[in-house]
């Protein structure tokens, strides 16, 4: 949430930052800007909307080797020019940019800011102010320092000083943020795609650091001022990852890329003799929990929702999936031996963290799934999985679902194994054969516009039913469909609707129905029946095998646990072209960003 860049060095800055920017453009898109410092001062510009709006007010004239750079996701103040970032202090001196929330920052205006006039309604004017009143007796480091000591939140903070123009100071604190190395140039981004182009060597900060960073050299401290040293790592990102090649939008490039992403994944989770092996610390701790607590937001925790079927049909072991942001509040009790699994794309989600910060508290083991290595929550938990999806651009989460699905069927069946528990069926194979159905799904584009173009087109809402392991694959559906399309969808168990959402149903109203699981086919076939008498336009996706006349799609035969991982992928295309049909922005939908940083 919020995506911060910055470069010092011997090239003009402006199109580094810029360009940086629309890399991190996943992470907020509601305003953007940038200050550039050359020898006649500190440059500002920022616009409220995307980065293309911040473009075209980019004065091309204005040269400068510093600068810093900002896209936005509004916390405090709506997106507005005012509220944009840089900020600046009221004497012009400071210029900041700030991925976070500060939590005290009213409290920070009472002590140290009376009579100091603040220009916008956000919690970074707070800290750029502060700095300068501190800087009036202080080296700007100092003052720096000393303002990150009072500061209680979330912070990623690059800072410019007009009067040095050789630095660019940057802090952390639960917040993403990364110095990338260059040969006579430094870089800061709270991702590493964001300048992949120019380099891949990065220095991770960890929570509570200043960096000060020259063209030549960077230097890490921590708050009390004592030197820290950490070598460079080599991010493992290949340009071409992110880029959208010949696709009209991320979201539909990464559909497609669903069956490359799960072979890769059989492959990353075989050994030498062609087996399924996980991490032995993790099988150890897999099998010492008496119950698992898993938790997620989203689309990571519609994942959860599916792992927690495989783990306890196939290994046996009692789970929980809980929502992030409800867990801190609604903590459940806990059984003797928990294990905790943290399920996110990202690895940054702030809701997700809070939990893992609560759980390392208590003394509690803790596995991050994720795609990001290196994230905060794979930092800092004690094991992690990776989802090796590649990066996730679009908004909408596709493949990351379906990796995190795939992963989660690995981990049960090697801790099956590993508990000596003979398993009914051959999972590198069946993953295999979904493999291949994916590819026919994909390959069937044309169809599922069809079905969006007649079944959603017009209608104001949707509703998505399945029973049994198809009813979390609904809630996915539903939320794919009203997050990048609006249209107002919802996921029901086939057999609530009539608890009371029935009511909703008019004529045309759109129902589509899952139909994967051969225990539950002829209910949720009749409880397709009970809403086509209330006038409900069904949309009836189904196994092979398990199909009846009048089925709207039939997916290609998989083992039935499996059904997730195909039967997704209608609903993610069907999705998608209801977006696209509305003229909705698919790969950067309103008022969302990718990784929700602030709780
Ligand atoms: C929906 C979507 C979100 C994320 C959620 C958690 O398409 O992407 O619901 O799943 O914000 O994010 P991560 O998985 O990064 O923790």
């Amino acid at each position: 949430m919020c995506g911060i860049v910055g470069y010092i060095g011997n090239q003009d800055s402006k199109e580094i930052l810029l360009k940086g920017l629309e890399k991190l453009e996943y992470r907020g898109y509601d305003s953007a800007g940038i200050a550039v410092v050359n020898e006649a001062g500190v440059q500002v510009f920022k616009e409220k909307g995307r980065i293309a709006d911040l473009r075209a007010i980019v004065d091309e004239k204005v040269l400068a080797n510093t600068g810093i750079g900002h896209t936005r996701w509004a916390t405090h103040g709506i997106p507005s020019q005012e509220n944009a970032h840089p900020h600046q202090s009221n004497s012009g001196r400071y210029t900041l940019v700030h991925n976070g929330v500060i939590e005290n920052y009213e409290q920070m205006k009472r002590e140290f800011l009376q009579g100091v006039e603040l220009k916008s309604e956000t919690d970074t004017e707070v800290i750029v102010q502060m700095i300068d009143q501190f800087a009036k007796e202080l080296s700007t480091e100092e003052a720096f320092r000393k303002t990150l000591q009072q500061l209680k939140g979330s912070y990623a903070l690059a800072l410019v000083d007009n009067e040095d123009k050789s630095t660019i100071y940057v802090a952390k604190n639960k917040s993403p943020l990364l110095v990338g190395l260059g040969e006579a140039f430094n870089v800061v981004a709270s991702d590493a795609m964001a300048m992949i182009q120019i380099t891949d060597q990065y220095v991770e900060l960890m929570d509570k650091e200043m960096v000060m960073v020259t063209k030549d050299g960077v230097t890490i401290k921590n708050l009390k001022g004592e030197k820290i040293e950490r070598a460079p790592y080599t991010a493992e990102l290949d340009a071409s990852d992110i880029e959208k090649g010949t696709y009209p939008h991320y979201m539909l490039k990464e559909i497609d890329e669903q069956p490359l992403v799960l072979r890769k994944i059989i492959q990353k989770y075989q050994n030498d003799q062609g087996e399924l092996a996980i991490d032995g610390e993790i099988l150890d701790a897999m099998n010492s929990a008496d119950r698992i607590y898993i938790i997620a937001a989203g689309t990571s925790y519609h994942a959860g929702l599916v792992g927690k079927q495989y783990i306890e049909k196939v290994a046996k072991v009692p789970v929980e999936v809980h929502i992030s942001s409800e867990f801190v509040y609604n903590t459940p009790l806990l059984s003797e031996k928990p294990l905790f699994i943290f399920i996110s794309q990202s690895g940054e989600t702030a809701d997700s963290r809070a939990v893992l910060v609560s759980v390392k508290e208590m003394g509690h083991p803790a596995l991050t799934i994720t795609n990001v290595p290196g994230s905060t929550l794979s930092r800092e938990a004690d094991y992690t999985l990776l989802l090796h999806a590649g990066p996730e651009i679009a908004v909408a989460s596709t493949k990351a679902y379906t990796a995190q699905v795939a992963v989660l069927a690995i981990l049960a069946e090697v801790t099956a194994i590993a508990k000596g528990r003979e398993l009914e069926f051959n999972l590198v194979q069946e993953l295999g054969i979904v493999a291949n159905a994916m590819e026919t799904l994909c390959d069937s584009k044309e169809t599922f516009e069809d079905i969006s173009r007649s079944f959603l087109s017009t209608t104001r809402n949707a509703f998505f039913i399945g029973r049994s392991i198809d009813y979390y694959v609904g809630l996915e559906g539903a939320l794919k469909l009203k997050e990048i399309s609006y249209i107002q969808a919802e996921g029901f168990a086939g057999g609530e609707l009539k608890h009371g959402t029935i009511a909703l149903i008019e004529d045309g109203t759109p129902i589509i129905a899952l139909a994967t699981q051969e225990g539950v086919n002829l209910s949720i076939r009749g409880n397709v029946k009970e809403v086509v008498a209330r006038g409900a336009n069904p949309c009836i996706i189904s196994m092979k095998g398990l199909d009846q006349d009048g089925d709207t799609f039939v997916l290609p035969e998989v083992h039935e646990m499996l059904s997730p991982l195909v039967s997704v992928i209608p609903l993610q295309l069907i999705s998608y072209y209801a977006a696209l049909h509305r003229d909705c922005d698919v790969d950067k939908p309103r008022n969302l960003a990718k990784s929700v940083t602030v709780e």
